[in-house]
C-alpha cells in the first residue's frame, strides 16, 4: 500500500485505475489544475530545473525522492498515509465505534465544507506568493519557495480527491470553485482572511511559513484525528510535507536573527537606524512582523467560544490536535475558564476547543522564539529578547474582535491604541525599508546581506549547489 504508482496519470495509492469514474472525472480536472498553476503558481520560474523532492511512498522514512524537475511536470498525485487495522474513533460522543470509510449521511455537508475550508488555503497560499521568487536571498531558499509551492499544490490535490472521491456532484463542485476563488480578489476572494494578505517580501514569507503554515499544521492535526477515515488518512501524510515548509520559517527567521546579531557586533551598537543603514533587520522590526503575523494567524482557529467545533469533536469529525495525549476524550463533564473583556467565565469545555487549539499552537510557536532568544542573549542583547503578542491583540474575530489592546494583552485607551499601532506592526516605512532591501540573489552559494546562510544544504547537498538552474 505504501508505494506509489507512477505510472499512471494521477500518481496515487489509492488504486485509483480500479475506479474508472473517480479516474476519469480527476483526469477531467488535471489540466484545470494545470491551467491554475501555469497562471497562477510562481511566475517566470515555469521552465527552470528546480531540485525538488518527490513522494515514493508514504512511509515514514524514506519518502522522498530528489531530483531536478521542472515545477510544471511536478507529478502531483494523491498519497494517503497506509491504513490503521481496525482504526476506532478516538474521541467525542461515538468513541470506541469504528471509523468511518464512507461519510455519514448526518456529517456530510460540514464534512465537504471542512475539506473545502482546508483545501482553500493551499492553492491560495501559492497565489500569496508567486512573484517572491524574483527576489530570493539566494538560489537556497528559491528551491525552497518552490518546494513549498508545489507541495501546496499537492495538499490541493489531496483535498480534491476526498470532495471526488465521497461527495459525488457537489465535491466536483467544489473542487472547481477551488481554482476560481484567488488570493487577494475582490469578488472572488479565497474563503480565509489570511490567505488574502499578500506576502510581498521574504521576510513576511518566513513569518507566514513560521504562523500561518504551523496553523495549518495544527489544522492538519486535528482532521487527522477524524472519525472520517479517508480525511485522517489524507492529513496524515500532509503532515509530513508540511513539516519542511515550518523548517523554512523556523530556520529562516533564526538566519535573519543570526545575521543581525552579526552587524550589531561589527558595528558594537544597537542603533535601528545604524543596522537598518547596513542592510540588515533591526530585532523591533522583526518584532513588528512577528505581530503582525502571529496575530493575523491567531484568527485562523476561529471564536472562543464555538459551538461548531464542539459539535464536530462530539460528532467525532474533528478532534484536538494529538487527541491521544489528553485524559478525557468525551469532555461532557469539563469547563474551561475564559477570560474576555467582560472579566472570567466558565464555559463548557466542548464549546472552547478553539481555544485549546489556541493555546497549543502557540506553546509550539514559542519553541523557535525561545531558540533564538538565546542566541541575542548570548550576544549580549537580553533587553532585545523576542516574544509572541497576546492572543487578545488585534483580533478581528471572538471576544477581543476590535479590542483596543497592546501586545502585551493590556486594554488600553483607543486613542493610544490608534496612535501606537504602527510601533507594535510594521508601518509604511518599515515595510518601504524591508521591500530595499529585497535584492534578488542567483550566484550560487551567495547570500543577500539581511540573511545569514543556513547550516546546511538540501538532502545533504552543499550550501552552495545550484539548487534551481537559472543562468
Ligand atoms: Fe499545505
Ligand atoms: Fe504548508
Amino acid at each position: 500500500m505504501s508505494g506509489i504508482n507512477y505510472s499512471e496519470k494521477i500518481p496515487n495509492n489509492v488504486d485509483l485505475a480500479n475506479d474508472r469514474t473517480l479516474q476519469r472525472a480527476l483526469e477531467h480536472w488535471q489540466p484545470h489544475f494545470l491551467d491554475w498553476w501555469r497562471g497562477m503558481g510562481p511566475k517566470d520560474f515555469q521552465g527552470l530545473d528546480v531540485y525538488l523532492r518527490t513522494a515514493v511512498s508514504v512511509d515514514a522514512d524514506g519518502w522522498a525522492q530528489y531530483g531536478a524537475v521542472k515545477m510544471p511536470d511536478y507529478r502531483w498525485g494523491i498519497f494517503l498515509a497506509d491504513p490503521v487495522a481496525e482504526r476506532k474513533i478516538g474521541f467525542g460522543d461515538a468513541m470506541g465505534r469504528p471509523a468511518w470509510q464512507q461519510v455519514p449521511g448526518e456529517y456530510r455537508s460540514i464534512l465537504r465544507r471542512l475539506i473545502v475550508t482546508q483545501g482553500d488555503t493551499e492553492p491560495a497560499s501559492v497565489e500569496q506568493q508567486r512573484q517572491l521568487g524574483h527576489t530570493c536571498p539566494s538560489l537556497y531558499d528559491l528551491r525552497n519557495l518552490f518546494q513549498i509551492n508545489v507541495e501546496e499544490g499537492r495538499h490541493l490535490w489531496a483535498m480534491v480527491y476526498l470532495l471526488h472521491a465521497y461527495f459525488g456532484r457537489d465535491g466536483r463542485e467544489e473542487a472547481e470553485e477551488l481554482l476560481a476563488r484567488h488570493s487577494g480578489d475582490a469578488d472572488k476572494p479565497r474563503i480565509l482572511s489570511t490567505f488574502n494578505e499578500p506576502i510581498g517580501d521574504w521576510l513576511s514569507l518566513f513569518c507566514f511559513t513560521y504562523f500561518t503554515d504551523r496553523d495549518g499544521k495544527y489544522q492538519l492535526k486535528s482532521l487527522a484525528e477524524s472519525g472520517f477515515d479517508p480525511l485522517s488518512r489524507t492529513c496524515r501524510f500532509m503532515l509530513t510535507e508540511e513539516a519542511h515548509h515550518m523548517f523554512v520559517g523556523e530556520t529562516g527567521l533564526g538566519r535573519v536573527v543570526k545575521r543581525t546579531l552579526e552587524v550589531m557586533k561589527e558595528l558594537g551598537t544597537d542603533d535601528t537606524a545604524r543596522i537598518r543603514a547596513h542592510g540588515a533587520v533591526d530585532l523591533p522590526l522583526l518584532q513588528k512582523y512577528l505581530n503582525f503575523w502571529c496575530s493575523s494567524s491567531l484568527d485562523l482557529f476561529g471564536s472562543e467560544i464555538s459551538s461548531n467545533s464542539a459539535a464536530n469533536f462530539a460528532n467525532g469529525l474533528k478532534g484536538r490536535p494529538d487527541e491521544t495525549s489528553y485524559d478525557d476524550h468525551v469532555l461532557r463533564e469539563k469547563t474551561f475558564e475564559l477570560k474576555t473583556p467582560q472579566g472570567a467565565e466558565n464555559v463548557p469545555m466542548l464549546n472552547a476547543l478553539n481555544e485549546v487549539m489556541r493555546e497549543s499552537y502557540l506553546k509550539d510557536c514559542d519553541i523557535g522564539l525561545r531558540r533564538w532568544n538565546r542566541a541575542i542573549e548570548r550576544a549580549g542583547h537580553a533587553a532585545l529578547a523576542l516574544k509572541l503578542p497576546s492572543t487578545r491583540f488585534r483580533r478581528s474575530i471572538g471576544a477581543w474582535a476590535a479590542q483596543p489592546v497592546n501586545p502585551e494583552g493590556v486594554v488600553v485607551e483607543k486613542n493610544v491604541f490608534d496612535k501606537n499601532l504602527e510601533n507594535w506592526i510594521p508601518s509604511e516605512q518599515d515595510r518601504a525599508f524591508v521591500k530595499s532591501l529585497m535584492q534578488r540573489v542567483v550566484e550560487p552559494g551567495k547570500m543577500a546581506g539581511w540573511v545569514a546562510p543556513p547550516d546546511r544544504g538540501i538532502n545533504n547537498l552543499p550550501v552552495d549547489y545550484e539548487y534551481v538552474k537559472v543562468h
